[in-house]
């Protein structure tokens, strides 16, 4: 039987981080992980990598790109004629990025000695971890199993007319009329991918507001802002049934209780993420889950069974990428006996439409609800010479600082690379820094971080631009 001092079940970013950070302490680490590429192949990297952040990053860039020479080259003086669009070539560009980070882990795997098995992992008891014909013993065994889409009832994935999040990265022609159920993060970023290419997309929501997580003023403006885009929101809807023939049938509830139908030629179902534990034998080696169906973490990420952790989307917390890296990092540093330090209120949101949307810490309606005593300060980008200079100032920066003592508590961008921007106030608050410490950085000139600098001095109702 081969022993090892860490397995790690899964191999998107929370296992693959978690094998790498092991292996680099010295710990005798193997990853199994399940997944095969659209070629049948083996390919490392999880959700994130073949039909997550990574393929829908690269066509968000891609229809980014063609929207602009189509809508605004001309104003920077750019004329072109001719434009067309190639969807296979900007699928293959997609599927070439993908190839590229799968290979990457698979260097990185081989650089830091990591075996790799190539299966599903199953669970045997506390110690031993099942793959193929062979039974691997670990010291320690780290589940990192991801999630999968949550399917709505009546209207299961079948990846050509109800696509989940695999079927919506691959549609093989634009669809004239694309519906979507869910206005959270894939339904907005894939439905802007589809809009820019061309299709006329509706995008049904259940609750009365979107972007639920995200600050209130923030989710107002990017509402009205993805309305002129013609992406078409309808929130309080209903979905009562839906038909598959040729096209997709979706019969709804409106806001105002109204019967409506929606007809598209291709429907996604982005309504959230279930955790995926299928087939870890959970239930017979007693490891806890969650009412909800997470395995049940302490926030070290130990599970019920002794040198048994989870970390990423299949424990609870917010699912996404960089917070299940966080996660592996410190749970194969405290394998080595390391104290690790994770902040979960630091962890930053990018949500990548255009403009692009990102936060980190608390909103001014969590502010309100705990009672705490804050000071806000607003910057637009349309006072920012380096937006102007990029025609892009749609949106605005928000600090949200407390009252007496001035601490950074929330920070909410919207506007040209804020997944970006974001970054400085992630760094801020870390350190437990004041708005103040922002406005007395020197920022470079111009670019998109004085912004933060700007609604970091309104806090202090001192911006110098406005
Ligand atoms: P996963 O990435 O889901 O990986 C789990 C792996 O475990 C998979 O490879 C699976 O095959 C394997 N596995 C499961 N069970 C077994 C088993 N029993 N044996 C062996 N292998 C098994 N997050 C961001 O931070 N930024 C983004 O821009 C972003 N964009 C996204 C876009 C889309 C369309 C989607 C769907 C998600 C996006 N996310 C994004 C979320 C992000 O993909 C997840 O938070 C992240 O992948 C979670 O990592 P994980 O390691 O926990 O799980
Ligand atoms: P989500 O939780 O972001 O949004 C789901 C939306 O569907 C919500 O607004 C919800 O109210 C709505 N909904 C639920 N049931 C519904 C129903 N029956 N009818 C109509 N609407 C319904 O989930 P989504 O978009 O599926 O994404 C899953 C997760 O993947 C995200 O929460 C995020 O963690 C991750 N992700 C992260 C990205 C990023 O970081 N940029 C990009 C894409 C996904």
């Amino acid at each position: 039987m081969k022993s090892f001092d860490v397995v790690v079940i899964g191999g998107g970013p929370g296992g693959y981080i978690a094998a790498i950070r092991a292996a680099q302490l010295g710990l005798n680490t193997a990853c199994i992980d399940e997944w095969k590429g659209a070629d049948g192949k083996p390919a490392l990297g999880g959700t994130c990598t073949n039909v997550g952040c990574i393929p829908s990053k690269a066509l968000l860039q891609s229809s980014d790109n063609f929207e602009q020479a189509g809508h605004h080259f001309a104003e920077h003086g750019v004329k072109v004629k001719g434009l067309e669009l190639d969807l296979a070539q900007m699928m293959k560009r997609k599927d070439k990025v993908v190839k590229s980070n799968n290979d990457g882990i698979v260097y990185l795997f081989k650089k830091n000695k990591i075996t790799f098995f190539h299966g599903r992992g199953r669970l045997k008891s506390g110690s031993e971890v099942q793959v193929g014909e062979e039974t691997l013993q670990a010291k320690n065994i780290i589940i990192a199993t991801g999630s999968n889409p949550r399917a709505l009832q009546g209207a299961e994935f079948d990846e050509k007319l109800v696509l989940s999040n695999t079927g919506a990265l691959a549609i093989p022609d634009v669809p004239k009329r694309l519906g979507v159920i869910g206005a959270g993060v894939i339904g907005l970023e894939m439905g802007s991918v589809w809009r820019r290419l061309g299709s006329q997309v509706t995008i049904l929501e259940a609750l009365p507001t979107f972007l639920g997580a995200a600050d209130e003023a923030i989710a107002k403006e990017a509402a009205k802002v993805f309305a002129k885009q013609g992406l078409k929101i309808e929130t309080g809807v209903k979905i009562t049934k839906v038909d598959k023939k040729k096209t997709v049938t979706v019969q709804y509830t409106g806001h105002d209780s109204s019967s409506k139908i929606l007809e598209c030629d291709r429907l996604i179902v982005s309504i959230g993420r279930v955790p995926n534990t299928e087939g870890l034998n959970a239930a017979g080696v007693g490891l806890k889950l969650d009412e909800r169906g997470f395995v049940a973490v302490d926030e070290d990420c130990r599970t019920s069974l002794p040198n048994v952790w989870a970390i990423g989307d299949v424990v609870r917390g917010p699912m996404l990428a960089h917070k299940a890296e966080e996660e592996g990092v410190a749970v194969a540093e405290r394998i080595a006996g390391q104290k690790p330090h994770l902040d979960f209120n630091t962890v930053p949101w990018v949500i990548y439409t255009s403009p692009e949307i990102a936060w980190v810490g608390k909103t001014e309606q969590q502010l309100k609800a705990e009672g705490v005593e804050y000071r806000a300060g607003v910057f637009p980008f349309s006072a920012n010479a380096r937006a102007r200079a990029l025609g892009d100032t749609t949106g605005l920066v928000k600090f949200l600082a407390h009252a007496k003592t001035d601490e950074i508590l929330g920070v909410h961008i919207m506007g040209p690379f804020a997944g970006e921007l974001i970054a400085e106030a992630v760094v801020a608050m870390e350190f437990r820094g004041s708005a103040e410490d922002i406005g007395m950085i020197v920022h470079a000139h111009p670019s998109l971080s004085e912004a933060l600098k700007d609604a970091a001095l309104g806090v202090d109702k001192r911006s110098l631009n406005i």
